[in-house]
């Protein structure tokens, strides 16, 4: 598989998101609620290059997803293990892995909106062309993508692939093979 994003990269995207949420924050608490599982280590490599600012940071999760193999479903169905949080004390940002119809940030942020958060912010490590069917755009995007399948740092194909150390392109023969 071609490798679309290194480890550097990816470092260096890391760096220069923290650099501006941390320059965003104002002192404000924020609180990072990252979306399962392709969160992980984006969220885990973002929190430890927020950890330099010395910022009042509270990490939480949320299970969201609308994929089925390669194609979004178009139904977003959001998990309800979110701590009770007394919501004006924070500055939200959902953090997710990769933006495409943009329907599971969307519904994710009005979803904690119901829930009462009133600063919300959403952060994503990748951007697709293309694909986008929601007003809304991303506050923080680590880098914009063709309209690839990459997987990889998090991302997965049907939970295969998340463990690998950068982003890759899933070629032809992988989705074959699979399926
Ligand atoms: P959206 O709701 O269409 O914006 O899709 C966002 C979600 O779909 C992400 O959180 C991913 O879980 C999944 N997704 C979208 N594109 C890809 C991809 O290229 N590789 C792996 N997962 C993807
Ligand atoms: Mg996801």
């Amino acid at each position: 598989m071609k490798v679309l994003l290194s480890e550097s990269d990816l470092k260096n995207i890391v760096s220069r998101l923290a650099a501006a949420i941390a320059a965003d924050c104002g002192g404000r608490r924020l609180l990072l609620v990252g979306l399962l599982k392709g969160c992980q280590p984006f969220l885990g490599d973002l929190c430890r290059a927020l950890s330099s600012y010395n910022l009042p940071l509270t990490l939480d999760y949320l299970s969201a997803g609308s994929y089925v193999g390669t194609q979004s479903s178009g139904r977003v169905t959001i998990g309800d293990q979110l701590s009770a949080y007394n919501w004006p004390d924070y500055e939200v940002i959902i953090v997710d892995d990769i933006f495409d119809t943009g329907l599971t940030l969307s519904e994710v942020v009005a979803h904690l909106r119901r829930q009462g958060a009133v600063a919300v912010r959403t952060c994503v490590l990748l951007r697709k062309a293309g694909s986008t069917r929601v007003e809304f755009k991303p506050d923080y995007c680590g880098a914009d993508i063709g309209n690839h399948f990459v997987v990889g740092y998090g991302l997965d194909f049907n939970e295969r692939y998340r463990e690998l150390p950068d982003i890759r392109v899933l070629s032809e023969e992988h989705y074959q093979g699979s399926k």
